[in-house]
């Protein structure tokens, strides 16, 4: 069952096409991949569907609804949530309070009233602690649940921003090159992590990686964007002989 519908989903800012009428669609519970060389328009493919910038011409459907032009905090609301290439993390707070501020979104108290501590909120700020300390022991930083966020290693903090991403329990999760900058070993157990996110949790993953090996072991599926066309789509088998997607990464120096 479809989920997430691109079609020929176009943005041109000033004289630059950034992506040119792009079209895949995810089926419920897929691990589909976004791929392609620096520049092709993959973030621009995320800002389009949590509706940062609005498409040009084209059409997003999720859950078969259109929701072309709908604004970010509507769309985040609907069930679509991301983590950024460039970590967004409150440095200030701990790792669990980074989760429960999450978690916040979905919860009728409002931000305000829980942190006020009003006896009506008490309940459901123990609610929120218990949901966190869950999601952290997924993405295994429940050990370091009281430590300051930004005393974190590099790859723990891109593992928080997945769990606080997943605190808004959402049906679709984006996620923004979650391996970059982590060592060989952080990149297995984040594909483990990816692989039980989708498995137990029963989210659908879109995710844009720059690292082939690790989209290759992770996608069942994979879109390929060069200077913002989409240039090759299928398993992994196919996309790794694929001509055009050599060429287009025979260029970059990885
Ligand atoms: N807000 C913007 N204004 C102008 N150009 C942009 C904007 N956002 C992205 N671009 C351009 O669109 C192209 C695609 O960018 P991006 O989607 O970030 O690439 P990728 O994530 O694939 O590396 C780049 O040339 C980038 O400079
Ligand atoms: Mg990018």
């Amino acid at each position: 069952m479809s989920i997430l519908k691109l079609d020929k989903a176009m943005i041109r800012f000033g004289g630059l096409v950034a992506v040119n009428e792009v079209s895949f669609e995810l089926n419920k519970g897929d691990l589909f991949g976004l791929i392609g060389p620096n520049g092709a328009g993959k973030t621009t493919c995320f800002n389009l569907i949590t509706g940062v910038y609005k498409p040009t011409s084209g059409q997003i459907l999720f859950n078969g609804t259109d929701i072309t032009g709908t604004p970010s905090n509507k769309i985040a609301k609907l069930g679509i949530c991301r983590t950024f290439q460039n970590i967004r993390l409150f440095k200030a707070l701990s790792v669990l309070e980074n989760v429960v501020v999450g978690g916040f979104l979905r919860h009728k108290t409002g931000l305000f009233s829980a942190l006020a501590y009003l006896p009506n909120s008490i309940h459901e700020t123990d609610k929120l602690k218990a949901d966190a300390m869950e999601l952290l022991r997924v993405v295994n930083l429940d050990h370091v649940a009281h430590v300051r966020s930004a005393d974190l290693s590099y790859g723990m903090q891109r593992r928080l921003e997945i769990a606080r991403a997943m605190a808004t329990q959402p049906e679709l999760l984006l996620l923004d090159e979650p391996a970059a900058g982590m060592n060989p070993q952080e990149k297995e157990e984040l594909l483990l992590m990816v692989k039980k996110i989708r498995d137990e949790h029963g989210m659908t993953v879109l995710l844009i990686e720059h690292d082939m090996r690790f989209v290759m072991g992770l996608c069942e599926r994979i879109v390929v964007l060069d200077h913002g066309e989409e240039i090759a789509q299928g398993p992994p088998s196919a996309i790794r002989n694929d001509p055009k997607v050599i060429a287009a990464y025979l260029g970059e120096a990885v």
